[in-house]
């Protein structure tokens, strides 16, 4: 689609008048821009004044029901009598194809129609044109907007990022798939993205559970089922533990220094294995190499039935040795950090409003969380000089990254730091209490497919459709759980409501694709395509299709928005939107007759969004 090609459409809908020019508008990406052009361009020439006041005086109604523009009646022309000037605007109004005859006036908002007669040519031919571009808009990952040339930007996104000490969490799920679904918004928005996974498989942690290892199993013999062997062993390992972490809060909290405490049985034992590792112990580190590869394993399989890949597999233990001493010097050339009896720690009152102690290096001289984080950062910024960076991380980190993006700056790196973005969710799922202690990351899909065979027998006229093969079961189990996960605002706890989430109820993933399917099925039957005429089009004029074109032609402004959010939520709820709309574009239609060539064009226009959408997010149609 070119600028003349969209001329010699709306040629079509008798609007010969060239596109009204604004900065702003983006007339080749938003279809819904034309119809604010024409509409600015007509106000202006009313009101007089600059034309561009009149664009920007310009909202989208948040609701279809409020009309498809608004004009801010005092932003239009300050200080006027606000009923005065709509009455005089509608009075005046020209005639013009794209709308109804008059707009209307409401509150400060002088509100507008598209007019359905012309919509349905404008729309579906828009969008048959742009195909999987549509709502794609590939300028925005380029340094310089305008010019291809100057190449492209690069994010790179850590997300995932599971510990290998124990089972994979809901915090992890969740990650997973929102970092999944950004950095599928950004890839579409022209970025080049690398997607990382930061393994938490280094630190104390490990050493307690190499410490549990070689207490309850001597033998050192992995079973059957390693994985399930080994997160027996952590849970063992923990209970011994808990009581002695708690001892040591509790001196702690009576201000009595619990150092003390660490010399003594599994503290002591845990700091000792984690110090081999750090020395590179044979023994401990093929303990270490041996619970890696499991988990590794297992995750690649959650992995792919997601649908999901990463372009690196990094992790803690990966951060390099010479770049964490490299920012242990800069911490301590710049007095950042200090030394307190054998470890070195940054006292963060001195720099913050907020108190607080980060240890950089612990007593036994070995690296911590935050050390191997900030080090992370610099190896990854010399690796793919990013423009962004992006972490997808659950809440329980905040402070964390605060912390961390805070020392940056303070290392005097505030250009890196400001390329830092965290991006949280809450972490709080019902998720592990429904799986059980111990459960594996297969567990999880297992358990949605198991429930999406049970829900497809139940709905014989659905599975008709979707087919009920094995491979069906997978892939719209998978769906249920993706758009659960992604139906919620990052902020809000999820339920992991497996009875829910594989239910044909609306809005869910089982629904979506059943909408898909209905579309690819209907568009079957299809005649070949004819050059339509404008009757064809006219037939496409109830109200019930109006609403699917009106929704339909907002679809690059909720990618955009999403874009800008990073909440996979809003093209979810956008999708809801159209296929709770979508069944009254089927009244009437007897498939087993077939379709006509233009109900071909609008099926074909909704199949095209929902499938962009969802590609959009990470879910793919189970039926191809
Ligand atoms: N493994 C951590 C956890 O489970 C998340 C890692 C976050 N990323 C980072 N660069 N610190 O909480």
């Amino acid at each position: 689609l070119t600028v003349t090609g969209l001329e010699a459409l709306l040629g079509d809908i008798g609007l010969q008048t060239p596109i009204p020019h604004f900065a702003e508008a983006d007339v080749l990406n938003k279809p819904r821009d034309i119809a604010r052009s024409y509409f600015a361009d007509i106000l202006s020439s009313l009101v007089g004044g600059d034309p561009a006041n009149a664009y920007n005086s310009i909202q989208w109604p948040s609701n279809i029901d409020n009309g498809d523009l608004a004009a801010i009646l005092p932003k239009l022309s300050h200080g006027a009598d606000y009923h005065a000037l709509a009455l005089d605007l509608i009075t005046k109004f020209p005639e013009c194809p794209l709308f109804i005859r008059r707009p209307f006036e409401e509150g400060m908002h002088l509100r507008m129609f598209y007019q359905p007669r012309t919509l349905p040519r404008l729309v579906l031919s828009y969008i048959n044109d742009r195909k999987q571009s549509y709502g794609r808009d590939a300028s925005l990952g380029l340094h310089h907007l305008t010019s291809p040339e100057s190449g492209r930007k690069r994010l790179v996104i850590e997300f995932s990022s599971p510990n290998i000490d124990s089972e994979f969490q809901a915090k992890h799920l969740r990650s997973t798939i929102l970092g999944a679904s950004i950095a599928s918004i950004y890839g579409s928005m022209g970025w080049d993205v690398t997607k990382i996974n930061y393994l938490g498989d280094w630190g104390k942690p490990l050493g307690l559970l190499g410490a549990g290892w070689e207490k309850f199993e001597p033998e050192g013999q992995f079973q059957a089922d390693p994985l399930r062997h080994l997160f027996d062993v952590y849970h063992k390992t923990y209970e011994r533990f808990e009581p002695e972490q708690a001892a040591y809060k509790k001196a702690r909290d009576e201000g009595k220094d619990p150092a003390e405490l660490e010399t003594q049985e599994l503290f002591a034992e845990r700091n000792a294995f984690f110090k081999r590792m750090e020395d590179g112990e044979e023994k401990a580190l093929a303990f270490w190499k041996r619970v890696r590869e499991i988990n590794i394993d297992s995750y690649n399989q959650l992995y792919s039935r997601l649908n999901i890949s990463f372009d690196e597999y990094s992790g803690e233990s990966q951060v390099s040795q010479e770049t964490m001493a490299e920012v242990e010097d800069i911490l301590k050339n710049k007095g950042i950090c200090e030394a307190d009896g054998p470890s070195w720690i940054i006292d963060l009152k001195k720099f913050t409003k907020k108190a607080g102690r980060e240890i950089i290096r612990d007593r036994t001289g070995s690296s911590t969380y935050m050390l191997r984080d900030l080090a992370a950062v610099l190896d990854r910024d010399r690796k793919y000089s990013f423009d962004k960076m992006i972490y997808v991380v659950a809440t329980d980190n905040k402070d964390h990254f605060s912390r961390l993006f805070k020392i940056l700056e303070l290392m005097d790196l505030p250009d890196l730091a400001g390329k830092l973005e965290y991006v949280s969710f809450s972490g709080v799922s019902q998720m592990s209490k429904k799986l059980g202690r111990g459960h594996t990351p297969d567990d999880i899909l297992d358990q949605c497919q198991a429930a999406m065979r049970t829900s497809l027998k139940e709905n014989p006229e659905k599975a008709t459709l979707l087919g009920s093969t094995e491979e069906t079961v997978a892939s719209v189990g998978t769906t249920a759980l993706l758009a659960q996960e992604l139906s919620a605002r990052r902020a809000n706890d999820h339920a992991f409501d497996i009875s829910h989430m594989t239910s044909f109820e609306h809005g869910t993933g089982p629904d979506l694709q059943y909408w898909y399917a209905r579309l690819c099925s209907v568009l079957k039957t299809a005649p070949d395509p004819v050059e339509l005429s404008d009757e064809d089009f006219a037939s496409l004029r109830e109200d019930g299709v109006t609403n699917v074109l009106r929704l339909l032609a907002t679809y690059p402004e909720i990618t955009n928005s999403t874009y800008r959010n990073l909440e996979p939520v809003t093209v979810m709820a956008y999708l809801a939107s159209v296929t709770d709309h979508l069944s009254s574009c089927f009244e009437g239609i007897e498939e087993s007759d077939g379709i006509t060539p233009v109900q071909a064009t609008l099926f074909e226009a909704t199949r095209t969004v929902l499938e962009n959408g969802m590609k959009l997010v990470g879910i793919n149609p189970a039926i191809h």
